[in-house]
């Protein structure tokens, strides 16, 4: 993840800056720049690689500002270059940015049509003409901001410094967080408390849509209607080696949040995003020549490698077997030579997903494995990682993990289409498309969270709850239940909606709740026969859907609505209701939620 700061100080706040950067270094990243007011002019130093080139930059060209903003970057549009580094600027304006935009190249296209002239390759550049667009229209700094929020479309965090402004800085927040920083005659913002930490402990957090203008004497925050709104300021326990809860209740509450920015970090390593092309390390193996793909993996990792099943075979055609680690490791599959097994583990430590792994490396299967913990033994004996860039899951609970494995996995199977020919340029230009609006439709679920909450007090009281779904809805089902039983533990199953005549049907009644997750595809009415079954004896549906309730024909207990999506994209974003539901639900019931009772964050055992 791209990391920002920024800092009213009461000096030089280039240190400050640089020290902040360095407390966000665990993000991952591959150039780092800063810009500081001097004087009321906007100077820039900016370089490619580790902090410490910045810093040689710095003790040779040093930036006097006491406004500045920082920014370590992990490339999403453009290469790891200086030019591409941030801030990027006009000569009014300089700003760091962590996220998405997703229209910048409309934005783009209609700013060279009016004459500027762009320096970079990044959809970050685009926000810096349009506010100075604005500027140059007569407008303040507060509205030239306001205006151009409300052009951008995308999950992200933003941290701005105006030439001629020495006591000002306007943030914003859509998606990726973004934390504030109270100090005595200063002000502070950035990515986490983390970066914070050296300055100051009392930190407000924006929620998702606030904007906010500082001057070092206050603060004022709106929301993205531009009302007034407070935040409150907490005591930060973040140090550079606790993982801080932020102002959330659990680990599982942020990293759950924590999705939008993760999930554009991960993709952002798989593809190159300017272009909407898939950009991967070459694999030891050509998809053209692999008769047959086995994925394995434990829990929730193996809901993964269900959706993945669907993938790979919908769209690269390619035959896949999805196991069960701890079955698929005694089953003694029978296996094609030269095939290629691939396995999914956020720790990267499971016992049975290690020995299935050895198990396939003994019948000379090329080894592929998604993994969150870079250097674990499952990363080590693979002959390619694809690294999930989660940042540290502390929830026993997987959420943020289980995203950014289906976002690995969904560009690796486009990346078999191509290989296998099932996939072309357009095809490949709208799944990868579809992938990068995935964050938008993640910030606009966590902004109706309190659906979940009323849903909560009600599913508290079932004995047993009943998931279904179709498709690669059908793992998401699965998916959770898991969720559902492994924090609150009330009973529950995951059902694929075509086998409920087959047995299930006899569970239902009026004390027995069903979560169905149907968006509105090819699958979705063949759902809703399900779903008439269901309230034909009683039984209290809860609809997780893009579609309108009423077309279901049958009384639904309550909508979790989502927005319409690609049905490419649809199991990564609707494993985030099944996840909100399992914690408010948890929460309702007081249960241990970052430590089930008997769970272990990694199963290193059999
Ligand atoms: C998921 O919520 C559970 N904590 C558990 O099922 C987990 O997914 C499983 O143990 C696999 O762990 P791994 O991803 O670290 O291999």
């Amino acid at each position: 993840m791209c990391g920002i700061v920024g800092v009213l100080g009461k000096g030089p706040v280039a240190g400050q800056l640089v020290d902040a950067l360095k407390r966000l270094e665990y993000r991952g990243y591959d150039s780092a720049g800063i810009a500081t007011l001097e004087n009321g002019h906007l100077g820039r130093l900016r370089a490619e690689g580790k902090l410490r080139n910045l810093e040689e930059r710095l003790r040779s060209a040093p930036l006097l500002g006491e406004t500045g903003i920082g920014h370590t970057r992990w490339a999403t549009h453009g290469r790891p270059t200086e030019t591409n580094a941030h801030p990027h600027m006009t000569d009014d304006v300089s700003l760091v940015h962590n996220g998405i935009i997703e229209n910048f190249r409309e934005l783009k296209t209609e700013l060279m049509a009016e004459g500027a002239v762009f320096t970079s390759d990044t959809d970050t550049e685009v926000i810096a003409h349009l506010i100075t667009r604005e500027l140059k229209a007569g407008n303040d700094p507060v509205r030239a901001v306001y205006h151009t929020l409300a052009r951008l479309e995308g999950a992200f965090a933003l941290a701005m410094i105006f030439r001629g402004y020495n006591d000002l800085m306007i943030v914003a927040r859509q998606g990726s967080p973004l934390a504030i920083g109270y100090g005595n005659g200063e002000m502070f913002a950035g990515s986490d408390a983390i970066a914070l930490a050296p300055f100051t402990d009392a930190i407000a957090y924006l929620e998702d849509g606030d904007w906010a203008v500082l001057t070092r004497t206050g603060i004022a925050i709106r929301d993205r209607e531009g009302k007034a709104v407070e935040r409150p300021i907490t005591r930060s326990l973040a140090s550079g080696l606790l993982v801080d809860k932020g102002n959330y209740r659990h680990f599982m509450a942020k990293e759950i949040h924590e999705q939008p920015e993760v999930v554009v970090h991960t993709l952002a390593s798989c593809v190159d995003l300017a272009t909407s092309r898939i950009d991967m390390a070459a694999l030891p193996f050509d998809f053209a020549k692999i008769r047959r793909l086995s994925l394995s993996a434990c829990g929730t990792a193996f809901y993964a490698c269900m959706v993945a099943k669907y993938w790979f075979e919908r769209w690269a055609r390619l035959p896949v077997d999805a196991d069960i680690a701890s079955e698929f490791r005694y089953r003694e599959s029978a296996l094609d030579p030269d095939g290629a097994a691939l396995f999914v583990s956020q720790s990267g430590e499971t016992a049975d997903t290690l020995a299935t792994l050895r198990y396939c490396r003994s019948q000379s299967q090329h080894i592929l494995s998604v993994v969150n913990v870079h250097e674990s033994s499952i990363a080590r004996e693979s002959d390619a990682v694809l690294p999930t860039l989660a940042g540290p899951e502390i929830g026993v609970a997987s959420t943020k993990a289980f995203t950014c494995q289906l976002t690995a996995l969904a560009c690796l199977a486009i990346a078999a289409g191509k290989a296998r020919g099932t996939i072309g340029p357009e095809l490949e230009m709208e799944l990868v498309q579809a992938l990068t609006e995935v964050p938008r439709h993640m910030a606009k679920i966590l902004r109706d969270e309190s659906t979940y909450e009323t849903l909560a007090s009600s599913l508290s009281k079932a004995r047993d709850v009943l998931y279904l779904g179709r498709g690669s809805s059908y793992p998401i089902a699965m998916e959770g239940a898991l969720k559902l039983k492994e924090i609150s533990y009330i009973h529950a199953e995951g059902y694929a909606a075509g086998e409920l005549k087959h047995g299930p049907i006899a569970l239902i009644d009026e004390n027995m709740p069903v979560i169905v997750i149907a968006p509105r595809d090819d699958l979705y009415e063949k759902t809703v026969s399900n779903m008439q079954e269901v309230s034909a004896r009683g039984g209290q549906i809860v609809l997780v859907s893009d579609a309108d309730p009423a077309t279901t024909g049958c009384a639904i207990a309550t909508h979790l609505a989502v927005p319409p999506v690609h049905r490419f994209v649809a199991p990564l974003v609707y494993a985030l209701p099944v996840q909100l539901i399992a914690y408010h639900t948890a929460v309702f019931m007081g249960t241990d939620v970052d430590q089930p009772r008997n769970l272990a964050k990694s199963v290193t055992v059999e």
